[in-house]
């Protein structure tokens, strides 16, 4: 299902659930601004090379805007998704921002480095008047890292001069926050503790299986190993691995560390990666794309909790199929808010000129993280009563 149709349907149902107003239903679905900018740039080998950018801030009512995405299924759908996901994501954190998101259609992957630096710095010159302090703050997210965020900083200060709170998620020697290369999987590992601690379970001696290795995935499984968990499975672009006994998740962030692709690890076993999703364990995390659990794979999945820490991994068609099941979902906008909660850290202290240790980072997070995981569950709770609807396991 396509991205966007899947998240306003999600909004539709909440909206009504909500008793929303109908034309604060239909406002709220449309964004504030969305544009396309055509970035064209000369590779390495002098020939050119031309892409398509995008910026969509879908709603600034809670304050500026946020999200940058490099990857060669983005495009406007997609994007206007992210941003109205990023608009309930950071209500639901309850930080001071809206909802924004950017985008280009590329491989990073395939771009050297400097060809990257050139296209950020070109799709910055197209955006830079609509980008600002307060008004909207770019952050990393798949395919973008704190050199990207780098890059924009430098950019966009050639323009308005030295600004260091419009972008977070940036160098920690530019202003970035102590913690924040962390924070979207801690904060994912958190939401995995307040909601097992519902059911009286705690991460230790639970089965995990997670796809996707990059930022958020990575973290989270370095951090489900340190609490005793076990990570029976794992996978990536490159392919999935599977160990009964549990990965050895150090050694293996070693040897992407060296350079090493996560399908070639000798620690475990390869495995077909359309099977890792299906595979026996208690908890999954989706840490990838979009749209990977659906219809067709819904009815195998194994798992008995499913830690939204992508964006939209569960299309609605799945959502319906496991929660028939009894398969408990902890929703993305509540599940992966620890990355945009970090960068509020990082655009107060840019502001106040101050830095935090990363021990305040991380315990401002979990304060944060626990915070929202209580109202939104006393939220499910008083709309199943008031529905009559059976809205999640918790209610
Ligand atoms: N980075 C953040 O702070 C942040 C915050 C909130 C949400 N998210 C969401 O988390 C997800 C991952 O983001 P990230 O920052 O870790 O990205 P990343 O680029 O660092 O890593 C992405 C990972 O996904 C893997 N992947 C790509 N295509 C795949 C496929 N077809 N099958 C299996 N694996 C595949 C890649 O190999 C890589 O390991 C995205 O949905 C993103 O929107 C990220």
């Amino acid at each position: 299902m396509n991205s966007l149709v899947a998240t306003s349907r999600n909004f539709r149902q909440a909206a009504r659930l909500l008793g929303l107003d109908a034309k604060l239903e239909k406002s709220l679905l449309i964004p504030f601004r969305e544009i396309k900018v055509e970035c064209t740039i000369p590779m390495d080998d002098g020939s050119l090379a031309s892409f398509v950018g995008f910026r969509v801030q879908h709603d600034n009512a809670r304050g500026p805007m946020k999200g940058i995405r490099y990857h060669p299924e983005v495009d406007l759908d997609e994007v206007n998704a992210l941003a109205q996901l990023m608009t309930w994501k950071t209500a639901v954190a309850d930080i001071p921002y809206g909802g924004a998101k950017g985008g280009i259609g590329c491989a990073p992957g395939e771009l050297t480095k400097s060809e990257l630096e050139r296209l950020t710095r070109v799709f910055t010159q197209k955006i830079h008047d609509l980008i600002g302090i307060h008004t909207d703050v770019p952050a990393p997210d798949m395919g973008t890292n704190a050199q990207t965020m780098a890059w924009i900083l430098d950019e966009y200060s050639k323009f308005h001069g030295h600004s260091p709170a419009v972008v977070t998620g940036k160098p920690i020697d530019l202003g970035g926050s102590l913690g924040r290369d962390a924070a979207t999987g801690r904060g994912v590992v958190f939401a995995t503790e307040a909601l097992l601690a519902e059911y009286g379970k705690s991460i230790s001696g639970l089965t995990f299986v997670i796809q996707g290795f990059g930022n958020v995935g990575s973290w989270a499984a370095q951090l489900v190993h340190e609490r005793g968990g076990k990570v029976v499975a794992i996978g990536d672009a490159s392919g999935a691995l599977r160990n009964p006994n549990g990965i050895d998740i150090p050694a293996i962030i070693k040897h992407k560390g060296a350079g090493g692709v996560l399908k070639d690890f000798k620690g475990a076993d390869a495995m077909d990666a359309k099977e890792l999703l299906v595979h026996e364990c208690d908890v999954l995390m989706p840490c990838a794309l979009g749209g990977v659990l659906n219809r067709e794979n819904a009815p195998d999945v194994k798992a008995k909790y499913i830690i939204e820490a992508a964006n939209h991994p569960t299309d609605p068609d799945a959502d319906e199929i496991l929660s028939k099941k009894g398969v408990v979902i902890l929703p993305d906008i509540y599940a992966n808010a620890g990355g945009v909660t970090v960068s509020y850290f990082e655009w107060v202290q840019n502001i106040q000129g101050f830095m935090w240790e990363e021990e305040k980072v991380n315990n401002e997070l979990q304060k944060y993280m626990r915070s929202a995981f209580k109202t939104s569950r006393g939220c499910a709770e008083h709309m199943t009563a008031a529905s009559g609807w059976e809205l999640s396991p918790w209610g």
